[in-house]
């Protein structure tokens, strides 16, 4: 059985990734009114991925018989001053979220909870993996400049991302 304080800090994550999911489900809309069809489809796909992840939270404290309680989800932003300045936030965002689940790792040991322990590496390790991505993506940026015509073709590539889990 989880302890009280363990399902109390998961139940916290469930609603960090809800906001993550929103966040760049914001960034996607924002993408959409700026006409920028391929950024929108990542912020999107990225919005999806940040659901799945919640959704992992919530599967593994059902099984280990804590109590789910869902609570409101924050209003993310909805505006920024350049497609640049979307992704810096978003990595911004990830390095926050990297510190909520390195937290939440302290807290396993404390506990001595070592099922959430193992259960809790996956994330650590798609921490490593999603900070390094948009990293990579904010530096396409900077080595293409902010024209129009880079940004056309970043636009278009961006949009060739495939939502996990659709490739088939
Ligand atoms: Fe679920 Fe991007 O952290």
């Amino acid at each position: 059985m989880i302890s009280e304080r363990m399902a109390k800090e998961l139940n916290k994550q469930i609603n960090a990734e809800m906001f993550s999911s929103y966040l760049y489900l914001s960034m996607s809309a924002f993408f959409e009114k700026e006409g920028y069809k391929g950024f929108a489809a990542w912020m999107r796909a990225q919005a999806q991925e940040e659901y799945e992840h919640a959704l992992k939270f919530y599967d593994y404290l059902i099984d280990v018989g804590g109590v789910v309680e869902l609570e409101a989800i924050e209003k993310p932003k909805n505006t920024w001053e350049s497609p640049l300045a979307v992704f810096e936030a978003a990595k911004e965002h990830e390095l926050h979220v990297t510190n909520l689940i390195n937290n939440l790792v302290a807290v396993s040991i404390e506990e001595k909870d070592y099922a959430t322990n193992i259960f809790l590496q996956w994330f650590v390790t798609e921490q490593i993996e999603e900070v390094a991505t948009v990293s990579e993506i904010i530096d396409k940026f900077k080595m293409i400049g902010e024209r129009n015509e880079s940004l056309y073709f970043l636009d278009k590539e961006l949009g060739e991302r495939k939502v996990a889990g659709s490739e088939n």
